[in-house]
């Protein structure tokens, strides 16, 4: 009897992603975003930082819709507007005009999933960020933790259907290992992102 092994792209993905998931919950401006006495101003911080780098992932996402259409669309699952909505929240001015995509980070068709992977699955660590924020800075979706609500109670169906997309479409070790990159290229960007503002904030 031959037993068939269904390919788990997200687990690669998981691995792969791993070592660059733990760095971004150690990074200075993350690490106590759920604990008691993080400070506001980090906060904002974190959001004018991921609204930079969210408009240039977006923007590869769009870019790479166009190039390799397929049969899915991110429309309803933008971030951007989410963190205008909490930096105006603070009264913060977001940079006008559209982003361009980011060189480099999603080179093929298979790019796009790795991509996904990375920003729709951080959507699961923010259930216990959004907790956090209302626990200790008293914010709730409507008060500045509009990105960190994300989904809300729908998060475990969307996510599913990120998953299903990913295992379904990354089948060849090449599609998988193209993912890899563009997940990784993701984390990298935020992390980088996250460094500047911190470099200034903490200077
Ligand atoms: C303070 C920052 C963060 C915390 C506390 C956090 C926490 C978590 C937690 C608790 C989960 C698992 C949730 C579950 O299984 O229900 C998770 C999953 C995940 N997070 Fe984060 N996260 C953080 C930042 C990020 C960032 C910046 C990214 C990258 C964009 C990210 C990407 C992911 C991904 C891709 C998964 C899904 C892993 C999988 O199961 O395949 N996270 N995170």
């Amino acid at each position: 009897m031959s037993v068939i092994v269904q390919p788990d792209a997200r687990k690669a993905l998981r691995e792969a992603t791993h070592p660059a998931h733990v760095r971004l919950n150690k990074h200075p401006l993350l690490k106590n975003l759920t604990a008691p006495g993080y400070p506001l101003a980090h906060y904002r911080t974190v959001l004018t930082a991921y609204f930079g780098c969210y408009a240039s992932i977006e923007a590869s996402i769009d870019d790479a819709l166009r190039r390799w259409p397929v049969e899915f669309s991110y429309a309803d699952r933008r971030k951007l507007p989410w963190l205008a909505e909490d930096l105006a929240w603070f009264g913060r001015d977001v940079p006008a005009g559209q982003a361009s995509p980011s060189p480099g980070l999603i080179v093929d068709q298979f790019g796009l999933y790795g991509v996904l992977y990375a920003i729709e699955g951080s959507s699961l660590g923010g259930r216990v960020i959004l907790q956090g924020l209302g626990k200790h800075l008293g914010l709730t979706p409507a008060q500045g933790a509009r990105f960190f609500a994300g989904y809300g109670e729908d998060i475990d169906q969307r996510w599913g259907e990120i998953v299903a997309l990913i295992n379904d479409r990354l089948t060849e070790p090449a599609a998988l290992d193209s993912a890899i990159r563009s997940a990784n290229g993701t984390f990298q960007l935020i992390e980088t992102a996250l460094d500047e503002h911190a470099a200034s904030l903490l200077a």
